[in-house]
């Protein structure tokens, strides 16, 4: 059987843990990848909103087994946080039904504190970074002095764990940005969920899923962040520390490429960023404040409010590319409804030129954008539930989609919840 993927095509919270929600109950296996607790998955059903940050989307599925991945890290004092939370759903046994690979990155509290202070020091060029420890953990990850979950099984674990803090501890008083911090404190937090995560089951996950695809089971990887966060294909620097994109699956789950099937990319029918970096479609009018306000876009891992601003059609067409785009799922479609018209970005001038793909620098000064126009719709999309209800102009606007980005749009969202889901 082939593994399925699952990923945001823009600069994150696309709605990728509500699809990964709606489509578990076709899969025995839900795994996340990459990325860590920076990412904020949420989910709605039976009038509960749930936000998941390292807990793969299908953990409310009785049917599936939801793996976390070599490629992900994860901070036991927030992953702990997450188990009880979950908690609070009777009947729901957690213990059973996720498995951690071994091989997966931890945070510890001096990789948080070398998040801020490296943020604090940037000053005006900060990447707006969630703040979780994530690039410090990767960067320890490729310098090869990371600590692994499978290493809480070996007996000398915390004496590595108190030569890397106390680098760690040596690097924050490089910074010239003094942050305030009680050691002590966090650490006691750190062990006690360390003893907590060590009460899950360790597997190595890409045996585990190499016999899992062996027997016939069904796998879904669920992508954290979007393409244009991708260390390698997004806005650097203002980008996340893994590769969010198509390989990330394969290298962060051990899962060879041949064995890759459907691509699921996921799009909201406008665009969102939070966090700095350049983002060439944004608005700073009322049309973007709508967006906002109506989309209700705000961080699910931060609060922060999020940018807003027209579809993007350069960027979505090098995302679809980059990751071999098989199916395409646009989402919050009823937050565009009551406009009245609607603008989809179809180029870019680039040093004077125009250009239909992504260059090199896309900052202000470079690119100016180039809008095509569509009429909008003013219908409540809300309770829709078939495809024959979609308006006339929304349909127009799928059409056009579709044929610019040569995949078929499968999906349509009209709303958070689980049921507010169109097949096409
Ligand atoms: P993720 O990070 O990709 O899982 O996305 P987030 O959960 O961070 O952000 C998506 C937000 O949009 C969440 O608050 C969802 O509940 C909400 N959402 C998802 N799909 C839809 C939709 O079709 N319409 C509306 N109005 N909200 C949606
Ligand atoms: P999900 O999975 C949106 C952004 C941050 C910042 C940059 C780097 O919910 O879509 P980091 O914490 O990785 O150092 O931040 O990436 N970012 C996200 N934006 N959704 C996310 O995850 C994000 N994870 C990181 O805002 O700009
Ligand atoms: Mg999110």
């Amino acid at each position: 059987m082939a593994v399925d993927l699952l990923l945001g095509l823009q600069w994150g919270d696309e709605g990728k843990g509500k699809i990964v929600d709606v489509l578990t109950k076709d899969y025995d296996i839900i795994a996340r990848f990459q990325g860590g607790p920076n990412a904020g998955h949420t989910l709605e059903f039976d009038g509960i909103k749930h936000v998941l940050h390292t807990i793969p989307s299908g953990i409310f599925h009785d049917n599936a087994m939801n793996v976390i991945g070599n490629g992900v890290v994860i901070d036991p004092v927030i992953f702990k946080r997450e188990l009880d939370n979950l908690k609070k759903f009777e009947g729901l046994d957690y213990k059973s039904k996720l498995i951690i690979s071994r091989k997966a990155h931890l945070i510890l509290p001096t990789h948080r504190l070398l998040d801020a202070a490296s943020e604090a020091s940037k000053g005006k060029a900060k990447i707006g970074s969630t703040l979780k420890g994530i690039g410090p953990t990767y960067m320890d990850k490729t310098g090869r002095n990371g600590i692994r979950v499978g290493d809480l099984e070996l007996a000398d674990w915390k004496e590595r764990y108190t030569t890397l803090r106390d680098k760690h501890l040596t690097m924050i008083d490089y910074y010239d940005a003094k942050i305030e911090f009680d050691l002590a404190e966090l650490e006691t937090e750190f062990f006690a969920a360390i003893t907590v995560l060590k009460s899950l089951t360790f597997i190595d996950s890409e045996e585990y899923l190499y016999q899992a695809q062996k027997s016939g089971k069904t796998i879904l990887a669920e992508g954290a962040q979007g393409s244009l966060l991708d260390i390698d294909f997004g806005t650097y620097p203002y980008v996340t520390s893994s590769n969010t994109t198509a390989a990330g699956a394969c290298t962060g789950l051990g899962v060879a490429p041949n064995q890759i099937g459907e691509v699921f990319g996921i799009f909201k029918a406008y665009t969102t960023r939070v966090g700095s970096g350049p983002f060439p479609t944004e608005l700073f009018d009322e049309d973007g404040e709508t967006m906002g306000r109506v989309g209700n876009e705000f961080g699910a891992t931060t609060g922060r409010p999020r940018r807003c601003g027209w579809l993007d059609l350069v960027a979505l067409k090098y995302a679809v590319r980059v990751n071999g785009v098989t199916q395409l799922m646009m989402m919050k479609g009823d937050v565009l409804s009551g406009f009245k018209s609607l603008k989809i970005c179809t180029a870019y001038k680039y040093k004077g030129q125009e250009i239909d793909h992504l260059p090199y620098n896309i900052e202000p000064e470079n690119v100016e954008v180039v809008y095509t126009e569509m009429a909008g719709w003013s219908e409540d999309l809300t309770g829709m539930t078939e495809a024959s209800q979609l308006p006339k102009e929304l349909n127009d606007y799928i059409d056009y989609l579709e044929k610019e980005l040569e995949t078929p749009i499968k999906i349509v969202s009209v709303g958070p919840d689980r049921t507010q889901t169109i097949h096409r």
